[in-house]
């Protein structure tokens, strides 16, 4: 099986620590991708990466109903105690999809693939795909190139780095 062995820890410290770390509002990409999934009239989605729930309200209170996947057992029930026990989050790692078997119309992966290795990254994409309703969409947003953290912490293959001592980073360029 493949696993992320170093970042739940990570990400589990990181929520005790810093608590709602981005705040409370929507990323500008979820208030963007809730318009275009209302204009397709998508009724379901997944949100892997959670957190604990910032980017799921504003999909809420549109009438969209929310599931997630999250590692940090904190960060889950931070989503809970924010945003109500009626968006259902998985806890574990996206590298053991599926955890249901539903199909879902759309799906919103907000700055989680990064972190993943390759092979991670494509059995994601590929899970994704695979819990996609007929004509739904999946959307990924990643770190790119472009970021001023590119090239910081210590190579560990070409584009990924380590940072923090443990948090390993992918950027991405348009053509991949
Ligand atoms: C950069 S944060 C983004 C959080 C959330 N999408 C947001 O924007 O508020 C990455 C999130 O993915 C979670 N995460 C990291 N690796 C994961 C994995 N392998 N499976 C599931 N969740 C993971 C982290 O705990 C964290 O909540």
């Amino acid at each position: 099986m493949i696993n992320n062995s170093e970042q739940p820890e990570f990400w589990e410290k990181n929520f005790i620590d810093k608590q709602e770390m981005w705040g409370f509002d929507p990323s500008k990409s979820a208030v963007l991708i809730k318009d275009f999934f209302l204009e397709k009239s998508i009724k379901n989605i997944l949100i892997p990466g959670i957190g604990y729930g910032r980017n799921a309200q504003i999909f809420k209170d549109n009438g969209i109903k929310v599931t997630g996947i999250e590692i940090s057992k904190t960060a889950i029930e931070m989503a809970t105690k924010h945003y109500g026990a009626d968006i259902q989050i998985h806890h574990g790692s996206v590298t053991d999809m599926p955890y249901d078997k539903y199909r879902y119309d759309g799906i919103f992966c907000y700055a989680l693939i990064h972190l993943l290795s390759s092979r991670e990254r494509k059995k994601l994409i590929k899970d994704c795909y695979d819990q996609l309703a007929e004509n739904g969409y999946m959307i990924f947003t990643t770190i790119s190139k472009e970021a001023s953290t590119y090239g910081k912490g210590s190579v560990v293959s070409k584009d990924r780095f380590e940072m923090f001592g443990v948090l390993k980073c992918f950027f991405m360029t348009e053509s991949l």
